[in-house]
């Protein structure tokens, strides 16, 4: 595999949690693959007080911690954080960047990187703006041509409705330019996403019948188990819509609806995403209760564990409306998928933890073999099973051993974990690496960002105008809001329920 060119990481914001639990790690991991250029630091800038060597120790920590493999060797450990610097630093305090610019001079020329660097931030939106300031300010925005490049990657939320996110590219693009930029949606780097590309562009089988001539609808489902946690209080201000469907599964949504580009780079698949996105026919303010379910979790008994609604998480109102599952109805207007519905629907307090993409193909046009069981009836399906156990399930009929012609649904099933000795990187990883790569592929392009945001805001809109529409409580531990099965106008279409409802109480209810 490639090696990307010496150059050097700034995060900013690096005594924050996704420094300890991904990046770190990730760039770790890089590095034992030896993927990682020869000449490489990491330079961690952040308000709390530490130095190199503090910095040092409580990334060695978090490397035990999060690289999930037993028996690490210290000496790859201690080799490794010999790399990392650090700042104290008030990101809005411009003078500060003139300090750090001076450290990297040092550093750059030790590590011979030559003026490459990638500028992580990894902060509140707030401060996206004082940061690129900054950089500006001591002039390393700027890739100088034939010498040395400076890329930004900027970590979500990409705004808060359509109006926030033109605005935060405006900012952004004061002082890079939209080819810096990488907007980084750690959806795009899991492997099974990547997947659907080479799935769909490397097979010949499976294109010719990828329309609405064979697909009867295509559903999306990203379920967590865990509830908010500790999260309440920039969850509540955020919710299932935002923090999930406007990005990640929008994202996917890109993936299985494009056409196929003419070739595999950055613009040329992006262009291909966009159109789809622009694709998407708009839901009506006033028709969004017909087309999306909002639901939010009640506390209820799971395995006999006592479970805490939402209202009472921390950080969270006793009278919030924020949705903590929501259940979109859409349609992709062009010539591929027209009328074909979309279901796609995330939550959090699930029965399970599972991402997955499910392509319902039509019935036959006639039941030679009579009518079909309640099982056939939804008998081929295409499942990518986005985590965990990654991999891609088929679905099909068979005719059951023995006298007559009974007919049974059988899976064709294909797992990731088979493929033995395959190492799967994180999504951090992978996308670390293309972005010092170059290659921008796999991250959000600003007009993407917006056209997906301009599909979300009347939703939003409707949400905070409109009273009449329901928020629907459901117990935690189970599939969410029983309404969401009412989007269903298909002869016998439903959700898939990859595994029973596990909440023993709590009550289904309008809150
Ligand atoms: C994050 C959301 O972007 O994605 C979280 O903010 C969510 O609320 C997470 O839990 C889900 O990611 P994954 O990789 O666990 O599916």
């Amino acid at each position: 595999m490639e090696r990307p060119e010496n150059c050097i990481l700034v995060i900013f914001g690096a005594s924050g949690d996704l420094t300890r639990r991904k990046l770190v790690p990730g760039l770790f991991n890089l590095y034992r693959r030896n993927l990682l250029p020869e000449g490489f630091a990491i330079y961690g800038l952040g308000r709390t007080e530490l130095d190199d060597t503090s910095f040092r120790e409580s990334m060695r920590e978090a490397i035990h911690t999060f690289v999930k493999e037993e028996n690490l060797a210290e000496k790859d450990v201690s080799a490794f954080i010999d790399n990392l610097y650090y700042q104290t630093m008030n990101i809005r305090d411009l003078d500060a960047y003139i300090e750090m610019k001076r450290r990297l001079d040092d550093i750059s020329s030790q590590k011979n990187t030559g003026g490459n660097y990638v500028f992580y931030m990894s902060t509140p939106p707030r401060l996206f703006g004082p940061i690129t300031e900054g950089l500006a300010h001591c002039k390393m925005n700027e890739d100088i041509a034939g010498e040395s490049w400076r890329r930004l990657i900027v970590e979500k939320p990409f705004g808060y409705d359509l109006e926030t996110a033109r605005e935060l590219n405006e900012t952004l693009h004061k002082n890079f330019q939209e080819e810096q930029i990488y907007r980084i949606d750690h959806y795009l780097g899991k492997e099974t996403v990547q997947n659907m590309l080479v799935f769909r562009f490397a097979n010949g089988l499976f294109e010719p019948l990828w329309n609405r001539n064979y697909i009867e609808y295509v559903e999306i489902t990203s379920a967590e188990s865990i509830g908010v946690g500790s999260r309440g209080g920039y969850y509540d201000g955020s919710g299932a819509l935002r923090d999930m469907f406007q990005n990640h599964l929008l994202q996917v949504v890109g993936m299985i609806a494009m056409e196929p580009p003419a070739k595999f780079e950055a613009t040329a698949v992006r262009n291909e995403t966009i159109k789809v996105f622009n694709s998407l026919r708009p839901i009506p303010e006033n028709e969004v209760g017909k087309y999306v379910i909002k639901g939010q979790y009640t506390e209820s008994k799971v395995r006999g564990e006592a479970v805490k609604g939402y209202r009472d998480e921390e950080g969270v109102p006793d009278d919030s409306k924020t949705a903590t599952y929501v259940a979109v109805k859409f349609f992709v207007d062009n010539w591929r998928w027209g009328g074909v519905p979309f279901f796609v629907r995330t939550g959090k307090c699930l029965p399970t933890r599972v991402t997955e993409a499910v392509i319902h193909f039509k019935q036959t046009p006639h039941q030679l073999f009579g009518k079909p069981s309640e099982e056939c009836y939804q008998c081929n399906q295409l499942i990518i099973r986005i985590q965990p156990d990654e991999g891609i399930l088929m679905k099909f009929n068979m005719k059951l051993p023995g006298s007559g012609f009974e007919v049974r649904t059988v899976n064709m099933d294909f797992h990731y974990s088979d493929l033995s000795n395959v190492y799967v990187p994180q999504a951090y990883e992978r996308l670390l690496l293309d972005c010092m790569l170059g290659d921008a592929t796999l991250y959000a392009r600003g007009d993407a960002v917006e056209a997906c945001w301009e599909f979300v805001d009347p939703i939003l809109k409707a949400w905070e105008n409109d009273g009449d529409i329901k928020v629907y409580g459901y117990p935690a531990g189970t599939w969410g809001p029983t309404a969401a099965r009412e989007l269903f106008d298909i002869p016998e279409g439903d959700w898939r329920y990859p595994c029973k409802n596990l909440a023993e109480d709590g009550e289904y209810c309008e809150l």
